[in-house]
């Protein structure tokens, strides 16, 4: 991974840009946040390829491991945030948020203007760190998601 920031927050973790190398243990982390439905290895090596794709991970560096990621894809004024997690043993830290904020960060000075997500319409920890960085809902999207099917909420931020 290329670091963006070392001692991020302080607290012994680096922000990186992911790269190829990475994209194993961020498929390991992607099966333990999300059981049932994750993406494969491939995937990540795929959105790798993709100009628009930006993949960035909170490393602890103390061990050293992967402890949350994020995937998003930038065009023109617009973004999408496909994937943000964190693993199990490192919620409600303030990881995910920190690392939201960073995403942000990227997007808007990439020339976003709207960044636009979906999410399951039961994860009420990520509509509550959605909603804390100031996503509002604007839609809904009928069985958008499988194992187990559901519907997805659409959320959308301005810069
Ligand atoms: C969603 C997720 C990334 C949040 O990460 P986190 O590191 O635990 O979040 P933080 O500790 O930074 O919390 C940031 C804000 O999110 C909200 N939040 C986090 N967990 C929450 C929960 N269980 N219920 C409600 N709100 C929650 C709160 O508003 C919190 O702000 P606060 O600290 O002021 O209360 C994490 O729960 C996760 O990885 N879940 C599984 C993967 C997933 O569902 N990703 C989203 C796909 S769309």
């Amino acid at each position: 991974m290329k670091i963006l920031k070392e001692n991020f927050q302080k607290r012994g973790i680096a922000l990186g840009l992911c790269e190829e190398e990475d994209c194993h243990e961020l498929f390991l982390c992607e099966r333990e946040c999300f059981p049932g439905d994750y993406w494969s290895e491939n995937t990540f090596l795929e959105n790798m390829k993709n100009p628009a794709c930006r993949m960035v991970c909170l490393c602890d560096m103390q061990v050293p491991k992967i402890i949350s990621y994020s995937v998003f894809y930038t065009v023109g004024d617009e973004a999408d945030l496909a994937n943000i997690a964190v693993l199990p043993e490192r919620r409600k830290e303030g990881i995910g948020g920190a690392l939201l904020d960073e995403i942000l960060g990227i997007a808007f000075s990439d020339g976003a203007f709207r960044i636009f997500l979906e999410v399951r319409e039961s994860n009420e920890a990520a509509i509550g760190l959605y909603r804390s960085r100031g996503f509002a809902e604007i839609g809904k999207r009928k069985r958008y998601y499988r194992n187990p099917t559901e519907d997805a909420v659409l959320m959308m931020k301005e810069r």
